[in-house]
This record gives C-alpha cells, structure tokens and sequence, in this order.
C-alpha cells in the first residue's frame, strides 16, 4: 500500500507494455520495463477498493461452475449469455424478451421453472444453438455484475471476460492483447463461494497466470504472487477440483462428470466476452466489438449502447 492509500499496480497510463513473443514461462520479470502488471483479486470484495481503470482487461473465474458452462454454452452455439444476479431478474428476461433459456442454479440445483441448471453438460448443441440464455447462479455470475459495478462505465470500463480452466489458453491469450493495447494490467477476480476464499478458483487463476506468463514477463501483484506459490504446490487438476469445499458438495450431489468436463485444461478457443451487456464468444458471429456494457432487461446498457441479443 502507498503512503496516500493506493493499492500498488501501475499508473493509469503507466510505462509502455510490449509483448515478447514465445517466451519459456514461467518467469515473473518482476521489475522489468517491460513486464505486463497482473493481479489477482481472491474475491469479488476486494474490488471496492482495487482502481479498475489500472486494468486493460479482467477475467472472471468461477470454475465450478459458472464460467465453465458460459464457455460451454457459447462453444455449442449460444447466441450469448446474460449474468443475471436473481431469478425475478431472469423471469423479467423471460416475460420481455421470448424465446430466451433461463438457466442456473441454487444449491447446485436447477431453479424451479428454469429450463437448464449450471451442469456445462446440460448446454449442448441440440439445446443452445441460436439461443439467448440468461443465467444466474450463486457466486459466478454475481462476480460478473460486482466487477461491471465497480468500472468506469461509459464504454471506459476493461475488457471483462469469462475464464476457466478449459479456455485457460485463449483467455491468457485474449486478455494479453487487450491489457497491452491498452497499456494497462491484467486483473483475474476469483469468484469464490458465499464470500469465501474457493481453492478450486485460486487453482485455477494459477493455471492462467501461467499461460500469461508464456505469452511474456509479468508483474505479478500480491495476489497474483500467492496465487502462484499456491500453483507450484498444487495437485493434479481433477484433484485440486474435488478435493475443494464447493467440489466435494457438487460430488456428493453426484455431479461428478461435471468434475472431470471442468477440470481438463485448455481444450477450448472459445472466450466469452461482455459485448454491450451480453456475453459473446469473442470473434464470433455475436461479437460486435462494443465494449462490455451492462445488462439490461429494456435493452439500453449503462455504457449506452443497445444490448443487441436484448428484447425490443
Ligand atoms: C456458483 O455460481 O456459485 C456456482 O457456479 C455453483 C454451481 O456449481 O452450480
């Protein structure tokens, strides 16, 4: 902490980024000029008090299981995904805007009236293609609505995307880009589980920062720098997973497939991106390029723009 209460982190507009292409990883060039400044927020509260224009871009993780069955729904097809924080939200989606899917969760368990629970293997191709789905789930999609709270807004906010470890690969890839074009850090919020610390979350923001590293040198922040020690220690993936308070309740909910989809590591290209309010797979047909907006159920985001999966 500095002396006038800032969190360290570089400037607003701080000291050119330049990637350095095929790096060995991982190597935090700590210091070096050049170096990418990364941060690791553990949960979703430390955002009141992290500055997030010090961040080109920010990835969500929710690893079991939210952001794994964002990834899911888009790779098979999914127009986009709406992260709403309630069920009224999400019945509001449904009474505005037809046809939507309603999908989530509480307790692990699909919501009463709700067309799809939060299992990524419920979201296959024959069910989502073409679809809008409005999502809310306890943890994962809160942290979605808490970092799209704490930013600028106006169209200024970072880049905001959905991570896990089946796209570890493409997100470190994707949020390399925007955070050097835009001559800012990189900030990886872990969702956690009602306000706790989740192993499974800081597992798995240590298997991206690891694939941020192979794209160049980093400089890791505090909670970057935990979350790498504690990836030096850690188990095999499915391990780490089940070994976690939320996995063990979701295996002894008997979601233990969903175990083994969620912990195989960057098999997916797919990266969901917050476009206008709506997550998008970035380049895909949905992809506008706007910038991440808020989502809105009369169609008008906070940044301005019309949410284009929206109702009218
Ligand atoms: C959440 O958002 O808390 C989770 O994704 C819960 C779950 O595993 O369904």
């Amino acid at each position: 902490m500095l002396d006038d209460g800032t969190p360290p982190g570089p400037e607003p507009t701080g000291p050119r980024l330049v990637a350095v292409k095929g790096g060995a990883r991982p190597k935090a060039a700590e210091g070096a000029d050049n170096a990418l400044f990364v941060d690791v927020a553990l949960l979703p509260a430390e955002l009141e008090h992290m500055p997030l224009d010090r961040f080109g871009a920010v990835a969500v993780i929710d690893v079991l299981r939210a952001t794994t069955t964002i990834v899911a729904a888009l790779e098979n097809g999914a127009r986009g995904v709406v992260p709403v924080a309630t069920p009224g939200e999400a019945y509001a989606w449904r009474a505005a805007a037809e046809p939507v899917l309603l999908g989530g969760e509480r307790g692990a368990k699909r919501i009463p009236g709700f067309d799809l629970g939060n299992s990524p293997l419920e979201y296959v191709r024959e069910r989502v293609a073409g679809k809008l789905i409005v999502l809310t789930t306890t943890n994962g999609t809160l942290a979605f609505r808490r970092v799209l709270a704490a930013g600028p807004g106006g169209g200024q906010g970072p880049e905001l995307i959905a991570a896990c470890l089946r796209n570890a690969q493409a997100a470190a890839r994707h949020l390399w880009q925007r955070a050097v074009s835009s001559d800012r850090g990189v900030l990886v919020v872990c969702a956690g589980t009602n306000g706790w610390f989740s192993a499974e979350d800081a597992y798995c923001a240590s298997v991206l920062l690891d694939c941020l590293a192979a794209c160049g040198p980093l400089e890791p922040g505090d909670g970057a720098r935990a979350v790498m020690r504690l990836g030096a220690l850690a188990a095999p993936p499915l391990a780490e997973l089940s070994s976690s308070r939320h996995g063990q309740t979701l295996l002894r909910l008997g979601f233990a497939a969903d175990m083994d989809y969620c912990a195989q590591i960057s098999v997916s290209e797919t990266v969901p991106r917050f476009n206008a309010g709506v997550l998008v797979a970035a380049g895909g047909p949905y992809d506008t390029g706007s910038p991440a907006g808020v989502p809105s159920v009369d169609g008008e985001s906070v940044a301005g723009e019309p949410a284009p999966a929206g109702p009218a």
